[in-house]
């Protein structure tokens, strides 16, 4: 015991422990509607993360920002027993139980999960026999729970760009892709993917989103989707005021229906010239591969026990051209990270920063930009590439 590697390899875990507590208090702190100490504790858990080495005792965190007493207290312990007794107990309790698997629940906050745990609902079971009345998006996240509880790959989201791309290049010749969220900061893994689209020209993206999700209803790609009109005006839309976390953009959120063995055939597939025609009439590569494989399961005495496809979570967002560099960015994320970014704009530069738009409030007028890279000239920072985004 006591060698230099297996000491290091200890601190390294306690390290990633007090990060792994923090961030587990942040998660509690969320699921029950408290998002000031949901912020206070990812705040916390981000700069243990940022250190350059692992910490071994309470006298190195002297000065560093964001951790308050709370979270000083979790680090403490973590560093003193391996573990924080706190974090320890509320992982055990029926209450985080409760919230993690009803937030699980795709189309359920906190605030509902909340209300049925009032009520004595703890499990998926007791909620499917509880008699309540779930909406669209809920019996879609009660039916496919376990498939979008499960990580999404970043073969995955090839895929599923694979398809996204091929569709919208046969409504709207010349838009273009993007894939966003935290598989373009470079995660290996997501619980969603997420792309935005636009169109060189300003005004071909009107219409797009109708045309594009109709598409994949009609082939059978989509289990569930809600799609959102776009509301933004900038007229309406006063500057002044703190640009809200949400933006306007038209959105569809999406469950979509993946053929398990898309990562591979989506391959094949970028290499045929798919026309638009083929797809109209319903006969495309994609669609011949997708019979293939519900037949395949239909065969005698066969049990659907393994099922050729799982539900995967998809975000399309459209956005105008002028608004493109800001809607990127935007929906790069990480959430604690715009969060920061926007802070900084707010409070170093007097500017607000949403999605659509940056605004100067001392010189009152907007601030154009064309690439992530402009903005944040303008918010006088160096460029941070999206895989430093991760905070
Ligand atoms: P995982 O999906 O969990 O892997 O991480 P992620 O970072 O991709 O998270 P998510 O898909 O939830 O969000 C991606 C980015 O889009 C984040 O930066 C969010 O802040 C942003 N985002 C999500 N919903 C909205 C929204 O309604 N409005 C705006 N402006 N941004 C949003
Ligand atoms: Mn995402
Ligand atoms: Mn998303």
């Amino acid at each position: 015991m006591g060698g230099k590697k297996e000491s290091v390899q200890q601190l390294d875990d306690t390290y990633s422990a007090s990060q792994d507590a923090l961030s587990l208090l942040a998660e509690n702190a969320e699921l029950s509607d408290q998002d000031g100490r949901g912020v206070a504790f990812r705040r916390a858990a981000a700069v243990m993360k940022s250190l350059p080495e692992p910490v071994t005792s309470m006298t190195q965190l002297r000065g560093l920002p964001c951790l308050g007493e709370h979270s000083l207290r979790v680090i403490r312990d973590v560093l003193e027993n391996g573990a924080s007794r706190e974090v320890e107990s509320m992982k055990q309790s029926k209450q985080y139980k409760a919230l993690k698997v009803l937030t699980g629940v795709f189309g359920v906050g906190a605030k509902t999960a909340a209300r049925w745990i009032r009520e004595g609902i703890h499990t998926l079971h007791q909620l499917r026999n509880s008699g309540h009345t779930l909406n669209r998006a809920q019996q879609a996240g009660l039916e496919h729970y376990d498939d979008l509880n499960q990580q999404v790959s970043k073969a995955e989201a090839e895929a599923i760009q694979q398809i996204v791309e091929e569709v919208v290049a046969s409504v709207l010749p010349g838009a273009k892709v993007t894939l966003t969220g935290g598989f373009r900061r470079g995660k290996l893994m997501g619980h969603d993917v997420d792309f935005l689209i636009t169109h060189p020209e300003e005004g071909k993206e009107v219409g797009l989103m109708s045309k594009v999700v109709s598409w994949l209803e009609s082939q059978g790609f989509l289990l569930y989707q809600k799609t959102t009109r776009n509301s933004y005006l900038v007229s309406d839309d006063s500057p002044a005021l703190p640009p809200s976390n949400m933006d306007r953009f038209e959105r569809c959120l999406s469950i979509f229906k993946l053929a398990q063995d898309q990562p591979h055939r989506a391959k094949q597939l970028g290499a045929l010239p798919l026309d638009t025609a083929e797809h109209r009439r319903g006969d495309s590569g994609l669609q011949t591969d997708q019979d293939s494989c519900s037949q395949r399961i239909q065969t005698p005495g066969g049990q659907e026990d393994t099922k050729p496809w799982r539900a995967v979570r998809v975000d399309l967002v459209v956005s105008p051209i002028s608004q493109f560099a800001f809607a990127v960015l935007g929906w790069t994320g990480s959430k604690l990270f715009e969060r920061e970014l926007r802070r900084w704009a707010g409070q170093e530069k007097a500017m607000s920063l949403s999605s659509h738009a940056l605004y100067d409030n001392k010189k009152r007028k907007y601030l154009q930009a064309s690439s992530e890279e402009e903005i944040f000239a303008h918010l006088d920072l160096e460029f941070i590439p999206p895989s430093e985004r991760n905070a």
